[in-house]
């Protein structure tokens, strides 16, 4: 039986303008960097862009039009704190999708996705709320036989950097008290931190996954800049609910 192979890119920080840089590195040719090193993978069945897909800029969401618009693929897209919501809510045609749950079973191998919003308006760090929180639990609950991945922008865990763990999803305590109701939870993955993560909680495996653009240096109490590449990350997810990934950097 074949796996589900997924490619998650994510903290692209888009602007409208192709030369638009952060601290002096342009994002735009940083993200086709990565993207043209994800091409020489196998393909994937899909594509995670996991929030800060622009910079506070909407005209930043073209780009991914022209760079993905012609994806064979769905390419799936949550909000991240710099996300502009009405232009992002925008994109949501084909091949790209916003949120949401999927049910993946094209391969004979069945995997539900969850792509969730923990966008908080003029926030930094991320909620969920508990309308979310409350249909994430019904969701779960009728789909406790398939594996599954739930996806988002912060993360729910802390990372081991102060600055970045004081904004990250305020209300961790109450979204792990419904995952630990549905034992199917199979890994959870998000952006933001700038940075490789990875852990282990119970069965859930935690995976963090560095941006396309510039990353945070990790275990830094303050903010602090890692001079590594750009990265992204390739999951495969199996049969048996087991998941592979892994982080490559763009050499
Ligand atoms: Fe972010």
């Amino acid at each position: 039986m074949a796996s589900l192979r997924f490619h998650q890119f994510t903290d692209t920080h888009l602007y409208a303008s192709a030369t638009g840089a952060m601290r002096g590195q342009q994002t735009l040719p940083s993200f086709v960097s990565a993207l043209q090193h994800a091409a020489g993978f196998p393909a994937p069945d899909a594509v995670l862009l996991t929030g800060d897909l622009v910079h506070d800029e909407p005209g930043g969401y073209a780009h991914l039009q022209t760079l993905l618009g012609t994806s064979q693929v769905p390419v799936h897209l949550l909000p991240g704190n710099h996300d502009v919501a009405p232009a992002l809510a925008a994109m949501d045609e084909e091949p790209f999708d916003v949120g949401g749950s999927h049910l993946y079973a094209q391969t004979g191998n069945r995997w539900l996705l969850v792509m969730l919003s923990t966008q908080a308006q003029d926030r930094v760090d991320g909620e969920l709320g508990t309308a979310a929180l409350a249909a994430l639990d019904r969701t779960l609950g009728t789909a406790a036989d398939i594996p599954t991945l739930l996806v988002m922008h912060h993360p729910p865990v802390a990372v081991g950097s102060a600055w970045l763990d004081g904004i990250g999803l305020a209300d961790a305590a109450a979204f792990w008290a419904v995952v630990d109701r549905h034992p199917q939870v199979r890994g959870v993955l998000w952006g933001h931190v700038h940075q490789a993560f990875e852990g282990q909680r119970g069965h859930v495996r935690l995976m963090g996954t560095p941006s396309t653009c510039l990353q945070f240096l990790p275990g830094s109490e303050d903010f602090a800049l890692d001079s590594r590449g750009p990265g992204w990350r390739w999951l495969e997810l199996h049969a048996d609910g087991a998941i592979t990934s892994q982080v490559e950097w763009v050499p």
